[in-house]
């Protein structure tokens, strides 16, 4: 008897999860949409999303084309890996394909957010962006504080066991301290550390403020940054004192054809504290791993490392032809960035109906342009699993074709490319002339939501 009712409920459970799903189904089902599975009410596909990553991308391409609808991370979606299609999206904003990042991540960075804003807001914001951080900028202001930074973050390795992961975490944030506003590694960057760890891991969470909550934690990241950063101008305002920096730059408003307020000044430093951070720190992360499994690379790029302290005294910080000169680490920079996928895609939102590729894409519907694949293409990178940083000198086309979307790509594409390549080439300068390296071992690497360790990446230094 009790296995018969056991039975019975397993039978009733599988045909009102079957009916659910059905129904889910059947409510997406409108005219014109992509083909796809839309999953659960509410939650979707995302656990599948999640936690088949790259494979059940792969999966539902196979099944209904590389244009196809679900729902993952809370939103009905249209995933795009059609490399005509996600390049028309990036290119036409203005027709009502706005950025679709999470209301967490908006919330947090601000209203003045760059991904926040849109249209002639947004052009104004990135051309104030765009005049921080031009070549000029970083010849004259931005490359000695890298260099003088990244000398003395690489000092004392000798001879320990770091976690590289976390020591260039450190170094994307301390480096973007120092840039903006002169600040060094010390008492108000110990104060900062702890609140923008807060801040970036509550963009990351769902948008549910309670106690407790990621969310609500770096909501409250937010406010105490806001505060420092709020001071920080005060008292820039009471000195008078010149300071040649970003921040100085952001507030010399009447020489400036960019003039912002306050806030907008303390959302723009936010967002490039931001989108600096996990970028450059990851990609330096996966270079050093990739550099140790293949000593071919490291030697090539040692030797070009080494053939520019030869031409320098020690105490002769990186200038801007050194890092012209840089041929091969920016081709490792590339290729760490392929083969890792340090940016799985973008997210754009639509603030109409609208027809892409045939298909009508409903109003407020989220389009996920999943630009890993293309990584991958064996036309466009033959052995595409094979890290070989020779392919971007070989062809140096790879950089300008139309489906390199590392950076991104159209109105929204990365303005900060050519500081975070300073920074990551500077890293493996000093990381390279100073010191040979070998993994502990027994680290785990997940390249999937995000590529990270998640219990660190131990290696072993002693001095080159
Ligand atoms: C290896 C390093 C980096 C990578 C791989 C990278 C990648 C990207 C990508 C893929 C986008 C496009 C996002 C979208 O279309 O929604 C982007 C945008 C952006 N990046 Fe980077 N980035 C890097 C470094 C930096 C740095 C150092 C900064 C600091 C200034 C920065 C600032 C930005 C900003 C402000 C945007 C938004 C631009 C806009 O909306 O107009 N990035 N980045």
């Amino acid at each position: 008897m009790a296995v018969f009712l056991v039975v019975l409920g397993l039978i009733f459970v599988l045909c009102f999860c079957s009916a659910l799903l059905r129904w889910n189904e059947v409510r997406y089902r409108k005219k014109g949409l992509p083909p796809g599975t839309m999953g659960w009410p509410v939650f979707g596909e995302t656990t599948e999303f999640l936690k088949q990553g790259p494979n059940f991308m792969k999966n539902q391409r196979a099944r209904y084309g590389s244009v196809f609808k679900s729902h993952i991370l809370g939103c009905p979606t249209i995933v795009s890996m059609d490399p005509e299609l996600n390049r028309y999206i990036l290119m036409n904003e203005a027709k009502g394909l706005v950025p679709g990042y999470p209301q967490s991540m908006l919330d947090i960075l601000g209203k003045c957010n760059i991904a926040a804003v849109h249209g002639s807001t947004h052009k104004y914001m990135r051309g104030a962006l765009l005049a921080l951080i031009s070549p000029a900028m970083i010849r004259e202001q931005l490359l000695p504080k890298i260099d003088e930074f990244m000398r003395t973050h690489l000092t004392d390795w000798n001879n320990k066991v770091i976690n590289i992961q976390e020591k260039t975490k450190e170094m994307a944030l301390l480096s973007s301290l120092k840039q903006i506003a002169g600040i060094e590694s010390g008492s108000m960057s110990q104060e900062f550390k702890p609140e923008f760890f807060k801040l970036v891991l509550g963009t990351l969470s769902l948008p549910i403020d309670l106690p407790g909550t990621n969310y609500r934690r770096g909501f409250q990241a937010r406010k105490n940054i806001v505060s420092m950063l709020r001071q920080l101008i005060e008292e820039r305002r009471a000195s008078q004192e010149a300071h040649p920096d970003m921040l100085a730059s952001l507030m010399r408003s009447e020489e400036n054809r960019y003039k912002l307020t306050d806030e907008e000044i303390i959302d723009q430093i936010i967002t490039i504290l931001y989108s600096g951070y996990e970028t450059v720190s990851t990609t330096s992360m996966m270079a050093v791993k990739y550099l140790h499994d293949h000593p071919k690379v490291l030697h090539e790029l040692r030797k070009e490392h080494l053939a520019i302290r030869e031409r320098k005294k020690a105490e002769d910080p990186i200038g801007l032809n050194d890092l012209k000169s840089m041929w091969f680490t920016r081709a490792v920079i590339f290729e760490t960035s392929r083969l890792a996928t340090i940016v799985n895609g973008v997210l754009r939102k639509t603030t109409k109906d609208m027809e892409l590729n045939g298909f009508v894409v409903p109003k407020g519907w989220k389009i996920y342009i999943y630009t890993r694949e293309v990584n991958y293409d064996p036309f466009l990178y033959p052995d595409p699993l094979t890290f070989n940083p020779w392919r971007w000198l070989q062809d140096k086309r790879l950089e300008s074709q139309n489906y390199f979307f590392i950076f991104g790509g159209g109105t929204r594409q990365c303005p900060g490319k050519e500081l975070g390549i300073a920074e990551i080439s500077t890293f493996l300068h000093y990381f390279v002339t100073r010191y040979r390296w070998e993994e502990v071992g027994g680290d785990k690497l997940m390249k999937f939501p995000r590529v990270e360790a998640p219990n660190g990446l131990h290696i072993r230094v002693s001095s080159y």
